[in-house]
């Protein structure tokens, strides 16, 4: 496995095998990788003749008080598990290597980027969409590959991918847990055990919800409330928000139906995560 860490040694590389004509998959992550990570490498390395993964903590997607300097990093462990999974390249540049000091364009996906977490976060999928605008113009990948849980994020790129007319197909893979349904995160490291214990309430919520929608329900405001009582039997959890979306615009609807999602953001403590659901797919088991 090769580490580039900068855009000359990456596009050296990529050069070759375009020339050989081999296919190529991109798993875009910001480090410290987990089994959800090790999903997204894997579906690449099954469908994709080379695997590049990056590595790159992109500050423009943090918000000024959010966990830019204390995310968390561990570049050895994360090449151990990117060779053992398959990937060839592993992209880690400096943040000035991807941002000269007068760096100013941006992508910025409008509608989708607002409701969910765009609403605590405003610069968030500008910042998502600007790196991987940047991903795709060095590597030119045939696929690229996000998960589930961030399923704004994949909603998000795949309008611009259509929008902009990249040319490659965006892959988004299953949801990973862990044994108890916590979806795996990098983020789950900020919780101390008690926070941790806690956290399973969103899991609990998220299957009330597939229960209610199994039985029949459609109503949003129904799956809500439901879901929001659930929450509110975990005095540690937050809430920031549950709501019901349409799959592909992200903005609300009244009734659910097939493609549609259903997403929460809730603070365990200092700790904010993620979890959602969509209409019609069966990836919620532990495990
Ligand atoms: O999902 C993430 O880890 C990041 O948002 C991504 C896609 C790597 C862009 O920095």
């Amino acid at each position: 496995m090769k580490v580039a860490v900068n855009e000359q040694q990456l596009r050296a590389e990529i050069k070759k095998w375009k020339e050989e004509g081999l296919t190529i998959g991109l798993c875009p992550t910001m480090g410290f990788l987990h089994e959800g990570h090790a999903s997204l490498m894997a579906a690449s390395a099954a469908s994709c003749d080379r695997t590049v993964a990056s590595v790159f903590v992109n500050p423009t997607q943090f918000g000024p008080n959010e966990d830019l300097e204390s995310y968390p990093r561990d570049f050895e462990a994360d090449c151990r598990l990117l060779e053992s999974k398959g990937v060839d390249l592993v992209f880690h540049p400096e943040p000035s290597d991807m941002y000269e000091d007068d760096f100013c364009t941006y992508v910025d996906v409008d509608v989708l980027s607002k409701t969910l977490c765009g609403e605590s976060r405003p610069i968030h999928f500008r910042g998502v969409c600007t790196v991987i605008t940047k991903f795709l113009n060095l590597v030119k990948p045939d696929r690229i590959f996000f998960g589930k849980k961030d399923a704004q994020q994949l909603a998000v790129v795949r309008r611009m991918v259509r929008d902009l007319n990249f040319d490659v197909e965006v892959v988004g893979c299953p949801i990973v847990r862990e044994p108890d349904g916590l979806a795996k995160s990098s983020r789950n490291t900020y919780l101390n055990d008690k926070e941790r214990q806690a956290a399973l309430i969103l899991y609990k919520s998220i299957c009330l919800g597939i229960e209610l929608v199994e039985a029949g329900e459609r109503n949003s405001e129904v799956l809500k409330a439901g879901m929001l009582d659930k929450l509110a039997e975990e005095p540690m959890a937050d809430v920031e928000y549950v709501e019901v979306v349409d799959g592909s615009s992200m903005q609300p609807v009244e009734t659910f139906k097939e493609g549609d999602l259903v997403a929460m953001a809730v603070r365990i403590g200092t700790t904010r995560l993620i979890d959602n659901f969509t209409a019609g797919e069966n990836d919620i088991k532990a495990g």
